[in-house]
């Protein structure tokens, strides 16, 4: 393809530079030749949030913003809901294909038989609260993890990445179970290798005495969908801060413990626990046009609501409202999806919400069939975890190989005060200096 280039005139010098366009981008090294003279620094790029940057190239997940578009390597998100199931995905979403036969029993019994902790785990988890949050559980001992397992140092040995990719992939819901029955005061349940990987996860939160717990085919399906709909979406706040601890080349337990914290975040995957809490706040379809004045005073934000990249329909959004009607025909209509219908209703009439391009993002519905299915609401963020790890052992791995790529180490305009000598103390107690 014919090079091309940006020809760009600095009207401090009236020099001109001609930038190479790569890809729809510049390379903001190439504004560094920009100087005022040789001493100057040269020119850098600004971009708080990182609206408009993109910090690697990527060929994981696609998002088309404005179409609703969202790829897994290539596939059309509602095709692979509808064919595969989540350790399916997970393979494809890792390994860049879905596996053949072979290789996804590989795939799924090295992951089943990695689902048990270290019995000194729950004895950490017994340091927490009745009512510690699953959040920071899940955080906390994740990050403990990576002190059983320090051959997942070895970050750079393809063997041990994979290794610990089967852990982590093995270990996050029985985690998540763990957390939740510590919540409940309840023992833990033990994995159970006979059942999928999402039925396992159901036994693991929900059996109680009975010799062996039988999910439900219809729930078990549509939480598997879910944690599908949950794997990945480019580069976003969490993988963004799994990337960034894992350039430092930290071991993947200590780096999917940041991108948790990240993701916990109410603007972030913290948002369907808030979806719930909003809704419950507003507690009747006859109030919904009073919250909404609420927002559009600024008062509150719609949460659930809203995305820097999709300026449509989120497409997850779109297939989880479907799901909610299999969900209710075995557990009964949630009440909340008639106060979340009349939101989106009015959201998607109204001037304030169409002039910013606010639609229902995959948080929104995502939390009324949870609590459907009998989830409590600080588990939400546990589940959109349990399915985005796999999401964020791919942008890992994909990092730690791209040959771009080194340690995250932004820039900053500094606005800051200029050199100064610090308060002469001579013979002065220090505050009496600073005084
Ligand atoms: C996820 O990045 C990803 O891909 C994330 C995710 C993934 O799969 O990883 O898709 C998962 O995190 C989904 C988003 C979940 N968060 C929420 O639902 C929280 C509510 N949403 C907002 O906080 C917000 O929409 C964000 C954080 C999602 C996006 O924020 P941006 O892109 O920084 O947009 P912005 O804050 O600049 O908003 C633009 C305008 C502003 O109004 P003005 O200042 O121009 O008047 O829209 C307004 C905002 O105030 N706005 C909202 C709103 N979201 C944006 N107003 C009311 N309610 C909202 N939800």
């Amino acid at each position: 393809m014919e090079k091309q280039f940006l020809t760009v005139t600095d009207e401090r010098t009236g020099k001109t530079y001609r930038l190479p366009i790569q890809n729809g981008t510049v390379n903001t090294m190439d504004l560094r030749q920009i100087k005022t003279d040789p001493d100057d620094f040269g020119l850098m790029g600004y971009d708080p949030g990182y609206k408009n940057t993109a910090s690697c190239k990527s060929s994981i997940t696609f998002i088309d913003g404005e179409r609703g578009i969202l790829l897994y390597r290539g596939y059309p998100i509602d095709q692979i809901a509808e064919n595969y199931n989540f350790l399916e995905t997970a393979y494809l979403i890792i390994n860049g294909e879905f596996p053949t036969g072979a290789e996804y029993d590989k795939w799924s019994w090295n992951i089943t038989h990695h689902t048990m902790l270290h019995e000194n785990i729950k004895k950490f988890m017994e340091g927490f609260r009745y009512d510690a949050h699953p959040m920071g559980i899940l955080i906390s001992t994740l990050a403990a993890l990576s002190t059983f397992y320090p051959d997942s140092r070895n970050i750079e040995d393809p063997e041990s990445r994979r290794l610990q990719i089967y852990r982590l992939l093995g270990k996050v819901p029985t985690i998540a179970a763990a957390a939740y029955r510590h919540s409940m005061g309840l023992p833990y349940n033990y994995p159970d290798n006979t059942l999928s990987y999402t039925g396992n996860f159901l036994n693991m939160l929900f059996k109680m005495t009975e010799p062996k717990y039988e999910p439900n085919p219809v729930l078990e399906k549509a939480l598997d969908t879910l944690f599908i709909l949950h794997a990945d979406h480019e580069q976003n706040c969490s993988a963004s801060t799994m990337r960034g601890v894992g350039s430092s080349h930290s071991d993947p337990f200590c780096a999917v413990a940041a991108a948790a914290a990240a993701l916990y975040g109410p603007l972030h995957g913290g948002a369907n626990e808030m979806v719930l809490r909003m809704l419950k706040e507003i507690g009747s379809k006859d109030k919904v046009g009073a919250y909404i004045k609420r927002v559009k005073a600024g008062e509150v934000l719609l949460m659930g609501f809203g995305h820097r990249v999709y300026k449509n329909y989120d497409p997850r959004a779109r297939i989880i409202k479907n799901i909610a009607d299999q969900v209710f025909d075995v557990t009964g209509r949630n009440p909340m999806l008639d106060i979340a219908l009349e939101l989106e209703r009015i959201a998607l009439e109204d001037e304030y919400f169409v002039e910013r391009k606010l639609y229902p993002n995959v948080d929104f519905y995502s939390g009324i069939i949870y609590q459907a299915m009998g989830f409590p609401v600080a588990l939400y963020p546990v589940l959109f975890a349990i399915g985005r790890t796999a999401g964020w052992l791919a942008q890992w791995e994909e990092m730690l190989l791209d040959p771009d790529q080194k340690i995250h180490r932004p820039r900053q305009i500094y606005i800051g005060k200029t050199h100064r000598d610090v308060p002469r103390l001579k013979g002065k107690k220090k505050s009496e200096a600073m005084a």
